[in-house]
This record gives structure tokens, C-alpha cells and sequence, in this order.
């Protein structure tokens, strides 16, 4: 008999106190104290690129944004979660069966295996972030953004949600990546209230020749 890929089911009450014990002991990079309510993370998967299949996590937490990829189709051999947290990575290991789980940095994607194997073997369309990206430095923010980005194609989206009142990212990180930010929503049911953005490459303009 197959193993199975179905999600193991866990209590909102075992999720919110594991996350709470993880921020207790790493404050600043668990970056909340609680993980992100259903309804953001609804608000993350209807950022997703039309026809989106083939997805990256990173910084996945006790699992609120991969639960609900899984619920919106995407297929858990596609995709693959990004955790630097061991106690995370081994919770998210024993609850999303068929999920790949890497422990790995969010800011250094290229030195995993793991990672660049799942990109190189199918096209992947989205990364979807968890990270605390608005407390990164700027250096933090453009090895995320630059490493996942080149785990796709031009037309690859990040997505990114953030408790503050303007896009996440440092505008000199924008213009020197030539990246895009469009917000896609906003939910007041998340502690704190949060906004959805998407970052993707700025494509490049057709200059009109003139023929003599
Ligand atoms: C704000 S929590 C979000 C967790 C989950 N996605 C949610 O929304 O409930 C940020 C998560 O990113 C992880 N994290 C922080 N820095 C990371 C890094 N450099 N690489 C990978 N994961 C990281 C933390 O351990 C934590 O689980």
C-alpha cells in the first residue's frame, strides 16, 4: 500500500502552542507570535499567479500557508517547504506527509540541494513567503528576493504578506533587482491586520526601431 500524502490532522490549539514555545526561544526570527490566521492565508493563495501548480514555501511555520495551497489543489509532490527552525522542520515533517521539507535558510536557496533540484526538475511559478521580511535588513531582503527569483522564469511571482502600511521591501532593493510591487489585499482578521503583496520582474519594454 501507498503511504499516504494526506495531511495530518493537528489542533489549532497544538499549532498555536508549538509556534508560541518556537517564538519564545527565537523571538526575532519567528517574527510573530502566533502563526497567520485561515484568512491571510486564504488572501496568500488568491495572490497566486493564474494556473499556478508548482509552489515554494519559505519560512513555513507550523504549516497555515502550505495547509492551504494543499486545500487550493496544488499537489504535495509540487511543492516544497522551506523552514530554518528545526522543531518547525520536523513539525511540518510529521504533519504534511507527501510535502518536501528542507531546512534551510530562506536567504542562501542556491547552496540546497534539495531546493535547486525541485526547481531545475519542473517549473515552479510562485514562491509563497512567510518570512518576517519587513525586519530583515536590506542585505536579508535582496539574497531572499534574488534567490528565489532565479528559481523561476521571468514571469515568477513572490508572494509576500506584511503587518506594515507600505510594501516590504526596501525601495533601493526594488530598483536594483528591477522588481514590481502590487498589493493584492488586505484582511483585518489576522493578529496583527495584514497586507498581501506580489513582487515579480519588470519586463523589459520594446524600444521602436526607426528604419531610414
Ligand atoms: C512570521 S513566521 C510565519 C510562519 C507561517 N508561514 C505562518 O504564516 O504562520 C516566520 C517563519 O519563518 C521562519 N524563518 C525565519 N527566518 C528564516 C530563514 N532565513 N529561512 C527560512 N525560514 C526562516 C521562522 O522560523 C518562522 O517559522
Amino acid at each position: 500500500m501507498e503511504p499516504s500524502t494526506k495531511p495530518v490532522a493537528r489542533s489549532s490549539r497544538d499549532e498555536v502552542w508549538t509556534f508560541f514555545r518556537q517564538w519564545l526561544r527565537r523571538p526575532l526570527s519567528t517574527a510573530a507570535v502566533s502563526p497567520s490566521s485561515r484568512f491571510l492565508a486564504r488572501r496568500m493563495v488568491a495572490a497566486l499567479p493564474a494556473g499556478a501548480h508548482r509552489i515554494i514555501e519559505l519560512g513555513a511555520g507550523t504549516g497555515t500557508f502550505t495547509r492551504h495551497l494543499l486545500d487550493h489543489g496544488i499537489a504535495p509532490a509540487d511543492l516544497l517547504a522551506v523552514e530554518f527552525n528545526p522543531a518547525l522542520h520536523d513539525y511540518l515533517v510529521a504533519r504534511f506527509p507527501g510535502v518536501q521539507v528542507v531546512q534551510a535558510d530562506a536567504r542562501h536557496l542556491r547552496d540546497s540541494p534539495a531546493v535547486r533540484d525541485f526547481a531545475r526538475s519542473a517549473p515552479v511559478q510562485a514562491v509563497v513567503s512567510g518570512l518576517g521580511l519587513l525586519a530583515m535588513p536590506r542585505s536579508g531582503q535582496r539574497e531572499v528576493l534574488s534567490a528565489a527569483l532565479d528559481l523561476m522564469d521571468g514571469d515568477g511571482v513572490f508572494v509576500q504578506f506584511t503587518y506594515g502600511p507600505v510594501a516590504p521591501v526596501h525601495p533601493e532593493v526594488l530598483r536594483e533587482l528591477n522588481l514590481h510591487a502590487v498589493r493584492r489585499g488586505f484582511t483585518l482578521l489576522n493578529v496583527p491586520p495584514a497586507s498581501v503583496y506580489t513582487f515579480s520582474r519588470r519586463r523589459a519594454v520594446p524600444v521602436p526601431t526607426i528604419s531610414a
